[in-house]
């Protein structure tokens, strides 16, 4: 059916066009859930302002200084912001560090293993963010709606409403969560955002790159609207 043309077209893509990322490498080699979930944690909390190509080496510096929930909670919010210098919004790292403590302290040292327990239990880890994680360290069915996954869905439904209305928002999520590939939820959300980010692009999306552009309703409209308009000339 459509929806599962649409998953195949978009994670062969995916699989031939993503960026080697060191939180996609560790999701799929790291074996312990904990440091999986911790490590998608900090990569999520520091991708939510800074582009991808900022975040790779702070990512790394900081994985290799804290490589477990624990080592964070037993730093000091001076030696976090230390090393948060240059990202900005510094709360994001303190917000990373009250919460290392809290999974230590009230935890168990377990992270959250579910979507609800991440958004419950974690400061700064909204709804996004929440499935973000369950869905790349956890394999967790979820979907996970961020800006460029917003304008994607959009453009796929052809939603032309303001998309910072709750009630179009509820809805972009609802298509999310049908969408999300069951086998493959992580990779299937990444890739919706890889293909925002370097394809379905706000201004002049590249439509004729575009793996599911058969799906496209937007596509579709513009498409005949030019057919329409050559056979007027
Ligand atoms: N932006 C937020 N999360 C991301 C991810 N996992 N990969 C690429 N860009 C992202």
């Amino acid at each position: 059916n459509e929806i599962s043309l649409f998953r195949s077209q978009l994670l062969q893509w995916y699989d031939q066009n993503k960026r080697e990322l060191p939180w996609r490498t560790l999701a799929v080699t790291e074996s312990d859930v904990n440091i999986r979930t911790y490590g998608v944690w900090v990569s999520e909390i520091m991708l939510q302002q800074t582009q991808v190509a900022t975040v790779i080496d702070y990512y790394n510096r900081w994985m290799k200084r804290w490589p477990t929930v624990e080592k964070l909670a037993a730093a000091t919010l001076e030696e976090v912001n230390q090393m948060w210098a240059g990202l900005g919004y510094y709360s994001r790292g303190r917000r990373l560090h009250e919460g290392a403590q809290k999974v230590v302290s009230e935890l168990n040292k377990q992270m959250p293993k579910t979507t609800a327990g991440l958004l419950k239990q974690l400061p700064g880890v909204g709804r996004y963010t929440a499935g973000a994680i369950s869905s790349i360290a956890l394999g967790q069915v979820t979907g996970a709606v961020d800006g460029n996954v917003i304008r994607v869905l959009s453009r796929i439904r052809a939603i032309g409403a303001d998309s910072t209305s709750p009630a179009v928002a509820d809805a972009l999520w609802k298509v999310a969560d049908a969408l999300v590939d069951p086998e493959r939820p992580g990779d299937f959300n990444q890739a919706m955002m890889e293909l925002g980010a370097r394809v379905c692009t706000p201004k002049s999306p590249l439509c004729s790159q575009c793996p599911v552009q058969t799906h496209c309703h937007a596509f579709r409209k513009v498409s005949i609207k030019q057919e329409t308009d050559s056979k007027r000339l």
